[in-house]
Parts: C-alpha cells; sequence; structure tokens
C-alpha cells in the first residue's frame, strides 16, 4: 500500500501545503473577532503562548502518527497499533473533514459571491442596511450561494485530481505566495488610512483585565482549529512528508507562518474598522457586512475589495484540499479505488451537505437540532466536540500507546534535537496538553462560550 501513494517532493513544498491548510477562514475571520472580544493585546500574548506550549506539541503529535505510519489516518492507527480499537479516531476523523467541509465550502461560496459582486462594482454606493440586506438576501437565496459551493467544489476536485505532487503541492507553491503578498498590500493599504493608529492601540495595547478564564479556553480552541489540529488532517498530509522533514521545525514553521497571517489579517481589518468608526462586530457580518461598506468609502475601493475577498478565497480553497484529503486517502486506500474516482465520491459528499447547510439560511431555517440550524450544528459538533475529543485521543496515544523508540526518532529528528528536548516534549503532551483540552471540552460543553 505504501508504494505508490506519492509525496510531497520538498521540504518548501511540505511547509507551504501545511501553512495551506492552516491559514484559512481561522485566520482571517475568526482570529479579528475573538481578538476583539478578549481584549485585543493581552489575548494576542496569551495566543501565542497557547501555539507554543499546546498548538505546536498537539500539532506534532499528528505527524508522529502519520510520518511513521505512512497511511491515511485511520489506516495509520491501524499499523500502529494493530488489533486495537484506536482507529476509530481517525474513523472520527474522517467523518469530521466531510462535516467540516459541508460548511467550509458554503462560506467560501460566499466569498466567491462577494469577488464576483466587487469585481462588477456591485458593492458600491449602498447604505448600512442594504449592506446587510444584501448579505441576507444572498444567503436566503436558494440557487446562487449552491452554484457557487459547486464552483468551489469543482476548483478542490481539479487540484486534488492531481495527487499530492502535482496538485496540491503545485498548488500551494502558486497560492500560498499570492496570499502572502496580497495580505502584505492590504495591511499596508489599512495602515495608511486616516485614524488606523486607533484600531492598532485597540488591538495591541494589552488590557490583562479583560482576559477571563474564557479568553484562556477561546485561545485553546482557536489554535486547535487554526492550525489544523485534532481530527487526522495533519495526519495524512504527515504521511506524505519525506524521511528527512523535521517535524519540530514544521510545527513551528507552520505556527509561525499561521500565527502571523491571523494578527496581520486582525491588523487589516481593525485599521479598517476603526478609521470609518464601525463597530468591531463579531461573526460572519464583519466580513459580509461591515468590509464592504468601508471598501465603498476608501479611494480605489473596488480594487480593495477585490484582493481581499481573492484572499479569503484563496486562504479557504486551501484548507478545503487539505481535508478533502483526508477523505480520499482513506477511500483511496481502504476501497482501493483510484484517486480520481475518490475525489468523485468525496465531491458528491461534500455537495450534499454542503445543500443542507446552504439551506439552513432559507428553505431548511426552522430545522433545528436543540436550537441548531444544520449550518451551526455542523461547526458546533466538530470544532467544539470532536476536534477537543481528537486531540486529546492523539496526545493519548503519541503519549503513551505508541512505540517510545518511533515517537523518539520523529521528535529528535534522528537524534538532531536533544534527549532533554525529547523529555520536555513528552512532559507537554503526557501532561500539558491533556489536561487543557480537557478543559476547553469541559467549559465549552457545559459553561457556554
Ligand atoms: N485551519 C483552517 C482554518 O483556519 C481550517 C481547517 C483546515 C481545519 N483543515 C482543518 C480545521 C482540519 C480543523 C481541522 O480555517
Amino acid at each position: 500500500m505504501t508504494k505508490d501513494r506519492g509525496g510531497f517532493s520538498s521540504k518548501l513544498g511540505v511547509i507551504l501545503a501545511t501553512a495551506g491548510s492552516a491559514v484559512g477562514l481561522g485566520n482571517i475571520w475568526r482570529f479579528p473577532y475573538i481578538t476583539g472580544e478578549n481584549g485585543g493585546g493581552a489575548f494576542i500574548l496569551l495566543y501565542i503562548l497557547i501555539v507554543c506550549f499546546f498548538g505546536i506539541p498537539v500539532a506534532m503529535t499528528e505527524f508522529t502518527i502519520g510520518k511513521t505510519a505512512k497511511a491515511n489516518a485511520v489506516q495509520s492507527f491501524k499499523i500502529l497499533a494493530p488489533g486495537s480499537k484506536w482507529y476509530i479516531v481517525g474513523v472520527f476523523g474522517v467523518l469530521t473533514a466531510i462535516v467540516i467541509l459541508g460548511y467550509y465550502a458554503v462560506v467560501t461560496g460566499w466569498t466567491l459571491e462577494y469577488l464576483f459582486r466587487s469585481a462588477m462594482g456591485d458593492l458600491q454606493g449602498k447604505s448600512v442596511e442594504e449592506y446587510s440586506t444584501l448579505f441576507t438576501d444572498f444567503t436566503n437565496n436558494i440557487e446562487r450561494p449552491i452554484i457557487w459551493l459547486c464552483v468551489v467544489v469543482l476548483c478542490s476536485f481539479l487540484v486534488i485530481a492531481n495527487g499530492i505532487k502535482n496538485g496540491i503541492e503545485k498548488a500551494s507553491k502558486i497560492l500560498m505566495p499570492t496570499l502572502f503578498v496580497l495580505l502584505i498590500v492590504l495591511a499596508i493599504r489599512a495602515l495608511m488610512l486616516d485614524g488606523s493608529s486607533e484600531g492598532m492601540h485597540f488591538l495591541f495595547y494589552p488590557d490583562f483585565s479583560k482576559l477571563t478564564l474564557n479568553s484562556l479556553l477561546a485561545a485553546l480552541g482557536q489554535s486547535f482549529f487554526s492550525m489544523s489540529v485534532g481530527m487526522g488532517c495533519l495526519i495524512t498530509y504527515a504521511s506524505y512528508f519525506g524521511d528527512d522533514v523535521d517535524i519540530f521545525k514544521t510545527a513551528y514553521s507552520v505556527a509561525i507562518v499561521d500565527t502571523l497571517v491571523a494578527i496581520l489579517s486582525a491588523i487589516i481589518i481593525f485599521a479598517a474598522v476603526f478609521s470609518f468608526g464601525m463597530e468591531p462586530g463579531a461573526g460572519p457580518g464583519l466580513v459580509f457586512m461591515t468590509l464592504p461598506n468601508i471598501f465603498q468609502q476608501m479611494s480605489g475601493g473596488i480594487f480593495w475589495a477585490i484582493l481581499f475577498y481573492a484572499l479569503l478565497f484563496i486562504a479557504s480553497i486551501t484548507s478545503i484540499i487539505s481535508l478533502f484529503e483526508v477523505v480520499i486517502a482513506y477511500i483511496c486506500e481502504t476501497w482501493e479505488i483510484g484517486r480520481r474516482k475518490s475525489a468523485f465520491i468525496t465531491s458528491a459528499l461534500v455537495l450534499f451537505l454542503g445543500v443542507l447547510s446552504a439551506f439552513s439560511f432559507n428553505i431548511l431555517s426552522d430545522f433545528k437540532i436543540s436550537e441548531l440550524t444544520f449550518f451551526d450544528l455542523s461547526d458546533f459538533i466538530t470544532a467544539k466536540v470532536i476536534m477537543p475529543l481528537g486531540g486529546l485521543a492523539m496526545t493519548f496515544f503519541v503519549g503513551w500507546r505508541m512505540n517510545a523508540e518511533d515517537v523518539k526518532r520523529e521528535v529528535t529528528c534522528r537524534g538532531k534535537y536533544t534527549v532533554a528536548f525529547y523529555k520536555i516534549y513528552m512532559f507537554l503532551i503526557r501532561f500539558v496538553a491533556p489536561i487543557g483540552i480537557v478543559a476547553i471540552f469541559v467549559s465549552s460543553l457545559f459553561l457556554g462560550d
């Protein structure tokens, strides 16, 4: 089975593709408003600490599993712990990937609608209410979100059907540098706006009095989602890493890129929001209702709007591709069917769930399970239930169950790092990370956000 799986051809490809998975809606849309809600600067410091002590070590557990087993998320557990039930962790991972894809692809479709409308000059000259109506009219529409969903799935299909080296790696090598350029250009533009410094004060002045226990948990949850940790996505990517890939270096490089993108996105958004005297409001509204209104007031607004929605689309599509790969690798290797066919089956599943998610805003808006629409439920079950449990399972597996020699070899990169480093790492994943994850899980389920 490991014969013709293919793999990444270079270490740069590994980092760009993994960073492509990590950088997504979580960075550009979710991070800014969570930072806003949790007091700005102090939260950013807290977030960086959490990434160092939780995000990076847990990402490394997934890398260790995938790189040692060289198989999909389910098969990896079967290889490393034969005859046990551990593979169920992988099964949940594959199911989670399909569910996340269902709503993530819908939101990515929204970015295409806004990209298209900006290019058409359709987002100009409206009042604040008109921007909200525009968004609700669009999501209430039955066909348009579905058309864009199909476009998103088709784009992913075209990349992923070409395999790892010629599909994922090639796309990442083009899309990620483009993303960085767009981000830097937009950040410079945003900082040149009059009054942007107020946004920077809000973002970077550390007001520790605003940090609560919930901020800690918000930081933990955000770091997992943002780094694509907890459901086998990184296991799958690591199964295509070459033997010489240094997993510690890969994990911290991806963490640095991911965190920088999140902070730059927050700079862009808060510079603009404060400079135009808007509310740093939360959720989809910030990107799809507040920002269009800001763009129309800026000189050259159409151009900046196009750049911004292109950025959002690129960031999302590389994350979608990584989620697709979790499912495709599993289908390919379990049922021994070709990559194209597996990609086709996965696309069909994603379209089906995507349609249900898109319909949550119109014909299915009254169909609720414990007060949540299908769209909200998909987010809740994956981000708040399965991913924390998945992360916990990974730390247990690598900390206590996996062959210690295998773990040591990967963590120290065959002796490049010291035994002391390995011991600190083991302490983090055996004790510190599991306790932290249990804390997020219990609090987000029982104490509410
Ligand atoms: N990390 C991506 C983001 O920030 C989303 C994502 C991609 C993801 N793959 C994942 C989240 C796997 C959890 C698990 O938008």
